[in-house]
């Protein structure tokens, strides 16, 4: 496994549609381990395969508290089947927006598919911070970032702000 760099705005390829990976094999899951690694130490709760450089429809999750023994997951070609008319908001935090927190409305509950570590079709309801994280991470693989629900001036303050912290 090895650790890979994370991309932050205001990087082009963050802004890329990913594409829709071809099965599961040995390739994929190595770049799954790396992804979880770097996930894991930057430290955040999910990642997506374009915040690493590549374009694929990949994301890695871990949801657990501090206390819990880790519980990573895995989703391949993941697709929303269905999204609750109801909302709920929360406050969003990205690793290629360091250090800039918003609230973003989405959709409270969902219901996805996606093929896991194994390339098992699996379906899952989603609620709380489940659905949260897996919108937000789904929004990367179509070149969308949480400061993209925000209003222009805010999204411009973040990206400064981040360009900011980069020259420091
Ligand atoms: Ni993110």
């Amino acid at each position: 496994m090895a650790l890979r760099d994370i991309l932050t705005v205001p990087d082009p390829r963050l802004k890329l549609i990913s594409t829709v990976v071809d099965g599961v094999d040995d390739a994929l899951r190595a770049l799954m381990d790396d992804m979880l690694e770097t996930m894991y130490a930057a430290p955040g709760i999910g990642l997506a395969a374009i915040q690493v450089g590549e374009p694929k429809r990949v994301i890695v999750m871990d949801l657990a508290r501090e206390d819990e023994a880790p519980q990573p997951r895995y989703y391949v070609n993941p697709k929303i089947l269905w999204a609750s008319e109801e909302t709920a908001p929360y406050e969003e935090g990205c690793l290629s927006v360091p250090e800039i927190y918003d609230e973003v409305e989405r959709p409270a509950r969902v219901k996805l598919s996606y093929l896991d570590y194994d390339g098992k079709p699996v379906e899952e309801d989603a609620e709380g911070l489940y659905a949260v994280c897996i919108q937000h991470e789904m929004d990367h693989l179509n070149g969308v970032l949480f400061i993209d629900h925000l209003s222009r001036l805010k999204r411009d303050r973040a990206v400064a702000k981040v360009k900011k912290q980069k020259a420091a």
